[in-house]
């Protein structure tokens, strides 16, 4: 959703120009997860002035008024912390004053950053106005700006430190967040939090770190504020309807180590920190990160990071491994290619290769997954597997669940998150639920898998984004190996996530001698795939011209077909759909006489999928009634196929194995969806009202 970025030097020379730059730039790099506003909060010429610049629209826009503002963008700063905000609005509409940073008053005492929903901030709202404070803006997030000045004011002695402030405040939320705050009472500090949002900080200095990892400060449960218990309502429903003064008991640290960052001598050294809400905003900066866990609190000050928890808790380790980011600058960079969506299109022959590298021994005709290989024996004896994801996540899981259940002769039901969550889905402990997920981040489909997790069930993550959430918290997973996917159309992690479940299939079905055949015909259909994608993209000039041609016009498409192709239809759809706002549908053939049917004329643009398998004849009689209805379908078939009338309009594509088809069939669609975004003017990588990570529910 949306993107947050915290730049903070130490004893490194900075004029302001620069650090404007690196914000800036930052958020277009995070552009991607939200793009209605953008704004970023950094330190005026005087002690005690913090300058809030925020502007609607894309990044662009920020960087114009920036540049047209009349500070000194020469002066320099030796230490200095800033704060930064792309956002994709849920509460209130795109506007300068909803944009973040939000502050707590004119004064701006304290800004925030904020990624998620507070969902008691109404309430919240309510109290701190009955004591007389100011709001100005629509959202959630201005809530806790506010709450941090109420409860600084109520403190007569000030002498609170910042990271028990901001956990006293972060004790009052509900929702789901990633926080960062600054303060013209904390110069040079700012202190961040998570609860269900992703955050990660990102280390840079000359001198090798000390150590490769941050302990964690266990301090003794505050009393909460406000309260008497730690797990209490939050503060606005108390008994008087008034927020109570604060109560902040001393915080007793139990474990202090986490002075990382100082060099072997014991005295400071020039270091940066980077705070983002995902890697591709650092990963110019520093390959050395560390990601934050839920009810992490971490404070940057005078060039050390300290991590805090808000509250004792076993089960969290005390440290905090300091990672090596594994993704190259210009990977998430564009290239040769106008949009992002277009290189991921362009780059799926390698990252196919990519998810099956290591793992598939093509003379062997073996899949190994080390991710599971300590699990492989509890999930053959499981009682059913469950595949739980939203949209094109969710569509990989249609794509496999016929083989999956062929190979592993285990019943797997395909759920959405969203869904799932709603029905209570009953779950036990001899199931097995594979949660798929690109970013691995969207908020629905890890409720889901805490929920499945509390029930004791074997939780297994398929992701692109290593150290995310659904990565860290699954007991077991597949990274899928795509590379970073930046387009908010989801292309290439669809084609890795549909071969991930397949080789987890295969794997999972190793000891069935009976089904030998049927691996090693499909291990041989994985080892062309690459060819054949290189193939398929090669016809991209005469889809483009189709595009033009037959569908620019048109206010909807049905797309049809069955058995292993319905999985094509609906993500054809959806991504046709989601960036040329055309209206479509993805139909399974079987279902045309039950309804769809009606909506067949010599108008309507239909596409058939119709590639060679075990239901061609039915998909043949599909087309029969389509045209016997005046209708002038659009078929995608193999590119063998000589039965079909050749007065059709086609779109060929190399002939695979039946469950592998679909792996070629769908990237006709995701160039033409592509092709008609483009012909209408549309934003292809910033698709309106979409965001890349859906990180709320
Ligand atoms: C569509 C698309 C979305 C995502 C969905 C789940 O192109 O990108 O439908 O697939 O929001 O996202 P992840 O896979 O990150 O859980």
């Amino acid at each position: 959703m949306c993107g947050i970025f915290t730049y903070c030097n130490f004893l490194v020379e900075k004029d302001r120009r620069a650090i404007c730059d690196i914000l800036v730039n930052a958020l277009q790099r995070l552009e991607y997860r939200g793009y209605d506003s953008a704004g970023i909060g950094i330190d005026g010429d005087h002690e005690g002035e913090v300058l809030l610049f925020k502007q609607v629209g894309k990044v662009a826009a920020l960087r114009q008024l920036i540049d047209s503002s009349n500070v000194d963008f020469t002066k320099t700063f030796f230490a200095q912390c800033s704060i930064a905000h792309t956002r994709w609005a849920t509460h209130g509409q795109p506007s300068p004053i909803n944009c973040h940073p939000l502050r707590s008053d004119k004064n701006n005492e304290f800004i925030v950053v904020h990624n998620g929903i507070v969902t008691n901030s109404p309430e919240l709202r309510q109290v701190l106005q009955k004591r007389g404070y100011v709001f100005e803006s629509e959202t959630d997030t201005e809530a806790v700006a506010v709450l941090c000045k109420y409860i600084w004011d109520s403190q007569p002695s000030q002498r609170l430190t910042f990271t028990t402030l901001v956990k006293a405040v972060i004790k009052e939320l509900e929702g789901s967040f990633a926080f960062v705050f600054k303060s013209i009472h904390f110069p040079n500090e700012v202190v961040t939090a998570r609860r269900g949002s992703p955050l990660l900080i990102g280390v840079k200095t000359d001198k090798k770190l000390k150590v490769d990892f941050v302990d964690v400060e266990l301090t003794q449960d505050q009393e909460k504020f406000g309260s008497t218990a730690a797990t209490a309502t939050p503060v606005a429903p108390t008994a008087n309807g008034m927020l109570a003064p604060p109560t902040m008991a001393q915080s007793k640290i139990e474990r202090q180590q986490s002075r990382a960052f100082l060099s072997d001598d014991g005295m400071p050294q020039p270091i940066e920190f980077f705070i983002a809400s995902d890697a591709s905003a650092v990963i110019e900066h520093t390959k050395r990160v560390l990601y934050l866990e839920d009810d992490d609190i971490a404070h940057i000050a005078e060039g050390e990071l300290h991590i805090h928890r808000l509250r004792r808790d076993d089960n969290i380790s005390a440290v905090r491994a300091i990672e090596t980011l594994e993704i190259e600058l210009a990977e998430i960079m564009k290239g040769k290619f106008d949009h992002f969506m277009q290189k991921e299109i362009y780059e799926q022959p390698e990252s196919v290769v990519n998810t099956m590298r290591g793992r598939v021994n093509f003379d062997t005709r073996k899949i190994t997954l080390g991710g599971l290989r300590s699990y492989l024996n509890v999930i053959r004896r499981c009682r059913r597997i469950v595949f739980c994801a939203c949209g094109t996540s969710y569509h990989s899981c249609i794509a496999t669940r016929a083989i999956f259940e062929e190979l592993t002769e285990i019943p797997v039901s395909v759920e959405l998150a969203s869904d799932f969550l709603d029905r209570k889905t009953p779950i036990f402990r001899d199931d097995v639920c594979v949660f798929v997920s690109q970013s691995g981040e969207t908020a629905d489909t890890i409720l889901a898998m805490r929920y499945c997790l509390e029930r004791g069930a074997l939780c297994v993550g398929v992701v692109n984004t290593v150290g995310s959430t659904i990565s860290r918290e699954s007991h077991c997973g597949i990274h899928i190996n795509a590379g970073p996917e930046i387009g908010v159309a989801s292309t290439k992690a669809y084609t890795s996530q549909y071969i991930a479940l397949i080789m987890m299939a295969i794997q999972l079905s190793e000891d069935r001698i009976s089904l030998t055949q049927r691996r090693n015909q499909i291990i041989d259909g994985l080892h062309e795939l690459p060819g054949q994608i290189q193939k398929v993209l090669a016809s991209d000039h005469l889809l483009q011209v189709f595009a033009k041609e037959t569908l620019a016009n048109s206010r909807s498409l049905l797309i049809m077909g069955r058995g292993f192709q319905y999985a094509t239809c609906l993500e054809g759809a959806l991504k046709i759909k989601e960036i040329s706002y055309m209206h479509s549908e993805g139909i399974l053939a079987g279902e045309l006489k039950h309804g769809p049917l009606a909506l067949i004329d010599e108008n309507m643009p239909v596409i058939i999928i119709m590639t060679r398998d075990s239901l061609y004849p039915k998909v043949q009689s599909a087309l029969a009634q389509v045209t016997a209805r005046k209708g002038q379908p659009i078929i995608i078939c193999n590119d063998d196929d000589d039965s079909i009338n050749p007065k059709m309009k086609t779109i060929r594509v190399p002939r695979t194995v039946d469950c592998l088809q679909g792996l070629l069939n769908i990237i006709p669609l995701q160039l033409l969806s592509y092709h008609l975004a483009i012909l209408n003017g549309f934003d292809v990588d910033f698709p309106r009202n979409l965001a890349k990570s859906v990180t709320t529910e």
